[in-house]
């Protein structure tokens, strides 16, 4: 099989799938099954490409034509500009999330030897985000999938953040709370009620549930990370929780109550719906 018969075929495949770009993926899986540059996949349609190789493409296909998401296919997803290694077990870091570092990185400058704590690291992209961002900060994080966990180790790893960045399996905050108080704790948790599973993307169902779904109300959920939180944040410190969005007002309203907080600051994202809670102690 050439290149151009390749990439037509896997096009077909992927747009009999109902992938939403298939062009495009096309492209990017024939690339990662034959190491080649995308201009080669332009300039050369007629070069043949080695049955092995025939053979890793056309099971990436079979993949994505599943709805199984690039992130986990290529093994790879940038975040701020640094590839994070992302396998089932973790969520694909969004580019959204990137404002919650920005946030993080926002509260941490200009405080020496700050101490930030992450709940649900998940890939670890937000640990490693700010411990290379920040080289003066100790940046700690907990999550209930040891799966996960392993991810981000190898991340942390990979990154070079080994020296400074903690993880630790658990609930929440519980297994941080010897290394508090905190200057920053910050959290993306899972925000899809359970009843919302036929509504996502399919590709989100490929994605671990308990990164993805929250048992009852999301508002719950957030209001309690910011109550168990409380009690670990230094005077002057904040948490940051990324909002769900357009579904961000009963979570708003529910942090809004929560005891020992200033009134939540709310940072918009570039759509204009509520992206980021900026809850000062
Ligand atoms: C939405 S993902 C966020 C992952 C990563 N922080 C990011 O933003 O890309 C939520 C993460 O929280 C973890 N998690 C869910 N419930 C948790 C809990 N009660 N305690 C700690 N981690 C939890 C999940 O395993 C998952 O890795």
């Amino acid at each position: 099989m050439n290149l151009h018969d390749a990439l037509r075929l896997g096009r077909e495949r992927l747009a009999a799938g109902g992938v939403p770009v298939p062009e495009r993926d096309a492209a990017l899986l024939l690339g990662h099954a034959t190491g080649l540059p995308r201009t080669v996949l332009r300039a050369e349609p007629g070069r043949e490409i080695g049955p092995a190789e025939e053979a890793r493409f056309l099971d990436a296909v079979r993949l994505r034509a599943a709805r199984r998401p690039m992130s986990q296919i290529l093994g790879v997803k940038e975040f701020r500009s640094r590839d994070f290694r992302v396998t089932a077990d973790v969520l694909a870091p969004r580019p959204e999330t990137e404002a919650l570092v920005e946030e993080a990185l926002r509260a941490v400058a200009g405080r020496a030897g700050a101490r930030v704590a992450e709940a649900g690291v998940g890939s670890g992209a937000l640990v490693v985000s700010i411990a290379a961002d920040a080289p003066d900060a100790f940046v700690c994080g907990s999550d209930v999938s040891g799966a996960a966990l392993c991810v981000a180790a190898e991340n942390v790893r990979t990154h070079g953040a080994g020296g400074r960045v903690v993880l630790r399996r658990g609930d929440l905050w519980a297994p941080l709370a010897d290394l508090g108080p905190f200057d920053v704790m910050l959290s993306n948790p899972p925000y899809v009620r359970r009843i919302e599973a036929g509504e996502v993307d399919p590709e989100v169902l490929w994605e671990p549930a308990c990164a993805v779904f929250c048992d009852g109300e999301p508002s719950d959920l957030y209001a309690r990370i910011a109550a168990e939180a409380r009690p670990l944040l230094a005077p002057g410190g904040v948490l940051l929780l990324e909002l769900p969005g357009p579904e961000s007002a009963p979570v708003i309203a529910a942090l809004r109550v929560v005891a020992g907080y200033a009134d939540p600051f709310v940072r918009a994202d570039l759509a204009g719906h509520p992206r980021v809670a900026v809850l000062r102690r």
